[in-house]
């Protein structure tokens, strides 16, 4: 039999590190870059796009939105065509993964790579 007190702060670790793995509030998306990354997608392929900002493999996922406990998750895309694409880096784009435009904004064009805009 498990006594309340051993339950209550196995409930308390469990809690504490869910928090501290997935965090309740996401964490805002910094720039990598200021400008896109144009890259070959080839037709059928799953690609995992960058969201947090943090990847050392940008324009793609590396991993680093879990390691650094942002909360945010990659975007998921296949790719319809094979065709070269400009793939955003600043994640300000209003049509993710792909480029809009927007990095040339002056709020982008201002802001520190590595920080949230
Ligand atoms: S790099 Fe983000 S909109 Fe162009």
């Amino acid at each position: 039999m498990i006594r309340p007190v051993a339950l209550r702060t196995w409930r308390r670790d469990i809690s504490s590190w869910l928090d501290r793995w997935f965090p309740k509030t996401p964490a805002k998306s910094v720039v990598a870059l200021k400008t896109p990354i144009k890259v070959n997608l080839v037709a059928g392929k799953t690609y995992r796009w960058c969201v947090c900002g943090r990847s050392k493999k940008q324009p793609f996922c590396d991993g680093s939105h879990f390691f650094q406990r942002t909360g945010l998750s990659p975007l998921k895309f296949k790719a319809q065509e094979t065709r070269t694409v400009a793939l955003c880096t600043c994640k300000a784009t209003q049509k993710p993964p792909y480029c809009d435009g927007t990095h040339r904004s002056e709020q982008v064009q201002k802001a520190e790579v590595g920080s949230p805009l």
